[in-house]
Order: C-alpha cells, then sequence, then structure tokens
C-alpha cells in the first residue's frame, strides 16, 4: 500500500451482514439499538479531517446506516449535509450521494472532500504559491498593500482589520492572490480550503479570535497569531494527506446550495437520509465563524448576514412563518412561554423550520425507506426543549413511522458542540447536553 492509498482504520471495516435476510424494519431497529458512540474510534481517515466544522458526527454512524441500509449506486441524501460527513462516506461506498447545504463554506468543502484532484499537481502548485507568496510579502509589499485595500468594501474592511492584524492581512492577500492565479478549478478549490483551514481552526488561528469553529467569536487582543505563510505549508502538508486517501472512492456525489425546508428533488427518489439538523436558537452560529474566511473568497459582510438569517435554527422573528405544532412539542412551547415569550418563539421558529425540513426529507424518500435524524437538544430558561422527542412526533406528524430514538454519548473531547454555562454539572440538563439523540423515522410502505 501506498501513503496515499485509502486507510481506514480497522474499526471502520464494512460491517457484514450476519443476517441478510432480516426485514428491513428489523434490521434498522437492530442499528439504533447497537453502539452509535463510536467512542476512540478515528474520526480523520479519508478527508474527513480536511478543515474545521463544529457539530460534525463520526463517520461512522453514516457509514452503518449506509452499508446496512442500501446497495451499491442508491441515493443517500443529506440535506443540511454540513461538512459532509455522510456524503464523503457515500462516495467511498459507492453510493450516490445528494448533499444540501445554505451556507457557502459548506459546500466549498463538500466539494473538496470527495473530489480527488491530482495529488502531484496540487502539491507542485501549493508549493508554488508559497513561493509566489514570500516574494510578494518581500518584494512586491507596496502593491500588496494597495491591492488589499480595493479588494473590500468599507463594511468588510472594517471587519477584517477588527480581526486581522495588519501583517497577517497583507499575508493572507499574497496568498490569496497567488491562489487565485490557478487554472485548474480542482486544483484551485483545494487549496482555497488550506487557506480557509488557516483561519478557520481550533487553536492558533491566524486572527485575532478565540477558538473560532467552536464558540462565538472572542477577540484576544493581546493574541500573537502565527504566520499565515507558515501555517499554510503546515495545513497544505496535512491536506494532501486526505487528498491521497480519496483515490479508492467509487460513488457519484451531487452537492446543491439549496434550503432544506424545499428540496429540489422529485417525489419518491431517495433510498436513505442521514442528517443532522442544526441546534435550536443558534446555539452554533455557523456564519459568524465562517464570515472570517468567506470574506476573502469575495463576500461582503452585508451580504453574509442576510445569509444568516436563512439558517434553520436562528433567533431572528421579523418575517418568519409560524405552524401549528403537534401536542406535545406545542406543550413543550407554552412552557417556556411562560418564562420567556421571546425564547418560546424562537423555538417555534425552529420546530416550524424542522416542520417543513421533515416533509421534504418525507416528500423524497421511497416508501418504506428510512431517515436518520441527529440533534441535541438545548435548555431555554432553564427547561430543557426535548428537542429529540418533539422532532419525533413532528416526524410523525407529517407521515413517519417513528422507529425508536436511540441516545449516544458524546465524546467531549472530540465533538465540537456549543459552549454552555454550567450551572449545576450534576442536574438531569446538563446530563443530557453530553448526550445527542438518533431518531429513527421510516416512510410506510405504502
Ligand atoms: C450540524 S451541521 C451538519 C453537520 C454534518 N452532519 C457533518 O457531519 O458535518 C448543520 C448544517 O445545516 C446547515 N443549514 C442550516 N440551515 C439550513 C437550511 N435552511 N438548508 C440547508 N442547510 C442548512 C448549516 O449550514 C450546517 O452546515
Amino acid at each position: 500500500m501506498t501513503t496515499w492509498q485509502l486507510q481506514l482504520p480497522l474499526t471502520a471495516k464494512p460491517i457484514t451482514r450476519t443476517q441478510p435476510d432480516m426485514p428491513y424494519r428489523a434490521r434498522f431497529e437492530d442499528l439504533l439499538s447497537g453502539d452509535l458512540d463510536f467512542h476512540g474510534k478515528s474520526s480523520t481517515y479519508a478527508s474527513h479531517d480536511l478543515h474545521s466544522f463544529p457539530a460534525k458526527f463520526p463517520p461512522q454512524l453514516p457509514r452503518k446506516f449506509i452499508e446496512w441500509l442500501t446497495d451499491p449506486e442508491d441515493r443517500v441524501l443529506d440535506p443540511m449535509v454540513g461538512s459532509g460527513t455522510t456524503i464523503l462516506e457515500a462516495f467511498l461506498l459507492g453510493r450516490r450521494g445528494i448533499g444540501f447545504d445554505i451556507d457557502p463554506l459548506a459546500l466549498r468543502l463538500c466539494k473538496a472532500k470527495v473530489t480527488p484532484a491530482a495529488l502531484k499537481e496540487v502539491s507542485e502548485t501549493g508549493y508554488l504559491i508559497l513561493r509566489g507568496a514570500e516574494r510578494a510579502i518581500t518584494q512586491e509589499r507596496d502593491s500588496l498593500i494597495e491591492s488589499l485595500h480595493h479588494r473590500f468594501d468599507d463594511a468588510t474592511q472594517n471587519f477584517i482589520d477588527y480581526w486581522f492584524l495588519p501583517e497577517t492581512q497583507v499575508e493572507l492577500t499574497a496568498l490569496i492572490r497567488e491562489i487565485e492565479k490557478v487554472q485548474n478549478v480542482v486544483t484551485r478549490d483545494f487549496l482555497e480550503l488550506v487557506f480557509s483551514a488557516i483561519i478557520i481552526t481550533k487553536s492558533s488561528g491566524v486572527s485575532l479570535a478565540r477558538d473560532l469553529p467552536h464558540t462565538r467569536p472572542h477577540k484576544i487582543n493581546e493574541k500573537k497569531p502565527r504566520s499565515a505563510i507558515t501555517n499554510f505549508q503546515r495545513r497544505l502538508k496535512k491536506n494532501l494527506q486526505s487528498l491521497g486517501a480519496l483515490a479508492q472512492g467509487t460513488g457519484k456525489i451531487t452537492l446543491l446550495n439549496g434550503n432544506a425546508q424545499a428540496l429540489a428533488l422529485q417525489d419518491n427518489t431517495v433510498d436513505l437520509i442521514v442528517t443532522s439538523p442544526p441546534y435550536a436558537a443558534n446555539a452554533i452560529d455557523y456564519m459568524r465563524a465562517h464570515k472570517f474566511s468567506l470574506v476573502w473568497f469575495g463576500h461582503s459582510v452585508k451580504e453574509l448576514s442576510k445569509l444568516r438569517r436563512e439558517y434553520i435554527g436562528g433567533e431572528a422573528l421579523t418575517d418568519i412563518h409560524l405552524l401549528e405544532m403537534p401536542s406535545f412539542s406545542q406543550k413543550i412551547i407554552s412552557s417556556i412561554a411562560s418564562r420567556d415569550e421571546r425564547k418560546a418563539k424562537v423555538l417555534h421558529r425552529y420546530y416550524s423550520e424542522m416542520t417543513r425540513s421533515l416533509s421534504e426529507m418525507y416528500r423524497v424518500l421511497k416508501p418504506g425507506k428510512a431517515a436518520v435524524v441527529v440533534v441535541g437538544t438545548s435548555t431555554m430558561r432553564g427547561m430543557d426543549t426535548e428537542t429529540q422527542a418533539c422532532l419525533g412526533e413532528i416526524g410523525e406528524s407529517v407521515g413517519f413511522d417513528l422507529v425508536d430514538i436511540a441516545v449516544r454519548k458524546l465524546d467531549r473531547n472530540k465533538r465540537m458542540m456549543p459552549a454552555r454555562r454550567v450551572t449545576r454539572p450534576e442536574s438531569q440538563i446538563e446530563q443530557r447536553m453530553h448526550e445527542e439523540y438518533v431518531i429513527g423515522l421510516r416512510k410506510p410502505k405504502t
């Protein structure tokens, strides 16, 4: 095996179907009752680790359902694809993966993750970019600074001035200008991702923000960011290793910029859905963090702030359309309303958005097939939003059979979850924040 061949960890070996003639529903129940924690298993094989992304699920989770519930060439959908864990597993297993998201960074990331770019070319181009950027910094500094000032509108420039030191801005401009010259689109996409990964990273990112993918950005004035050039070089080396591992994927992937509440897919055409929606009430604010690299790719802060309103689970309450809820979900909303009307509306917004998403999942699934929805619950004014039970109930209200709601314990070392204030660590609610739920839904056969 060469270094660049696929190196799946032993734990990710294909599951043998010990009972291949087990009826579909029994198999689904079996999967939901089995181990869904996957603690101690690698989540960084193939290209899973190209770029940080909060609240990714472990690759073993979609893999398990894809292997047991679909056949090669079947269509596997993730309508909120995020960093692409589901579709990368579909790709590695020879399925046809379909991913939707509205987040421009998620879409870029997914594309790079499932596109086996030519390793030699990317590697050579990457090192040319480094040399070109270093040369520009030392020999064409004035023209670099000039081009930096013409790149952004005023609001975007203010954002950049607040979050990036002047020297970092010069280095990032030098790198992005070299990347923009690359003609081969696949190579350029990959290198843009390397660039983004040095900004949005758990530690030692090049902005003045702390732990960007994990928390809402907090500025640390005394932070001394590492050189963007050095970080680019390191990250390039790491990402090239991931790229080599993609060569063995045989699936076909379609990625679409689209809203999970209105999927551009025909009825009854999908064989399996594995997805994890955002948390309620913007607990993870994707756009706030992703803005840090998207501005360097030509997006303005104004345009990105507008897009932020479209994210499921947002907190804005103007121009929203609230739906009637089934009884338990309504009860939860009403009890939160007794403490905080506004928060209750935010939750109602979330459950309305998820009603539309689950209706779409139901519409596009083939009869008899499964949807796996992984969620965490939230607290509002000290009360549990019971997200798993509510989404199970909402799933039933749009026509699904609720097969089971399984619990998985989070590996706190791995999955980047919303930062929470721990008031009473021993409380039941706090315990639930260390768990998430795997909701098993099935579209009835007829
Ligand atoms: C929890 S993340 C998904 C993580 C994914 N399972 C993974 O492993 O990387 C939720 C995703 O939903 C996306 N999202 C939010 N609102 C959306 C919408 N209206 N339509 C489609 N995707 C949306 C976010 O951009 C984010 O990428």
